[in-house]
């Protein structure tokens, strides 16, 4: 199908959640000194121009980056300080005209001998990339199918890091297909981080999802959510409701460093929505 461009969406509140959730786990596969790997199968652009035509048209980052970015310099969650300073690298006079996507993100956390798997199947967005990603030799790019690539791209030659999906869910049956996968790619990779970001929608089409994600993994797996304000008297509103990420095998209290960054970004970007993590499984052992 291949209509979905991230350009229209680029640091929005979805993003947001999920970069900061990103960066949270990547300051905590950079902490060893053993190199680490992030495959990124749904990559997008790499970057994206906020004055541009895409951004200008819906001018969803204003609910997004557009209301964190002023708040730059005040204390906040380590998550959010981290993707703060991967945005103001972009931005190095103050004034906010560029949002990273999460291959920029992941590049500003990598050592030399750090790797970042990149895979994009839209054309115009796969160019954008390449050129983006130009002559660093620690970044490798593919051009496939997002779930088979899931399969197929992992485990990546380092084994320690985190997988990325991040899919359009243009087909609904997405939904379904993303945890049939990712079991697979889990029994190949069982100490792998997977981060998966879904849309909350009206129609809740995501409980598939989340049903899907509670049995076949080894692991732990959690689930965050970030819910906006509901809109006045509209109960099938179309459009976000809020935006959710489930990690497999989150690191040692990441599930608490993700309520603290989820609440503080509930309070900055909405008036009476709420964030919430819960365990879809949970390892009983003490660790
Ligand atoms: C939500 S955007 C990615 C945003 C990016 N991960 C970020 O955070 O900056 C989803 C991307 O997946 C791409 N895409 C859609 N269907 C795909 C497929 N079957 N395989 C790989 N990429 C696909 C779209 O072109 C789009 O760039």
């Amino acid at each position: 199908m291949l209509s979905y461009q991230h350009a229209y969406h680029a640091g929005g509140t979805a993003d947001l959640h999920k970069h900061a959730a990103m960066c949270l786990l990547l300051e905590r596969l950079a902490e060893k000194d053993k190199p680490f790997a992030v495959v990124d199968l749904y990559a997008g652009h790499g970057v994206y121009d906020l004055t541009g035509g895409e951004a200008q048209k819906t001018r969803e980052f204003e609910g997004g980056v557009g209301k964190v970015w002023p708040l730059r310099g005040k204390k906040s969650p380590p998550g959010i300080t981290r993707l703060l300073g991967g945005i103001e690298a972009l931005n190095p006079t103050g004034q906010l005209v560029r949002y990273p996507g999460s291959p920029a993100l992941a590049r500003g956390f990598l050592r030399p001998d750090d790797r970042l798997i990149l895979n994009e199947l839209h054309p115009a967005a796969f160019i954008d990339l390449k050129r983006w990603a130009a002559r660093d030799k620690r970044i490798t790019l593919h051009k496939r199918d997002g779930l088979e690539a899931l399969v197929g791209l992992t485990p990546p030659p380092i084994r320690r890091g985190l997988v990325v999906i991040d899919p359009s869910y243009e087909i609904k049956t997405e939904y379904a297909d993303v945890p049939k996968t990712l079991r697979k790619a889990h029994r190949k990779w069982k100490d792998g981080i997977f981060l998966v970001w879904y849309p909350i929608l009206a129609d809740e089409r995501h409980a598939d999802l989340i049903a899907g994600m509670k049995s076949g993994f080894d692991g732990e797996v959690l689930a965050c959510e970030l819910v906006f304000d509901k809109p006045k008297g509209a109960k099938d509103a179309p459009g976000l409701c809020g935006t959710g990420l489930i990690v497999v095998n989150p690191p040692w209290q990441f599930d608490q460093a993700m309520s603290e960054t989820g609440e503080w970004l509930a309070k900055a970007l909405t008036k009476t929505g709420r964030h919430g993590c819960a365990w879809l499984k949970r390892d009983d052992a003490p660790r």
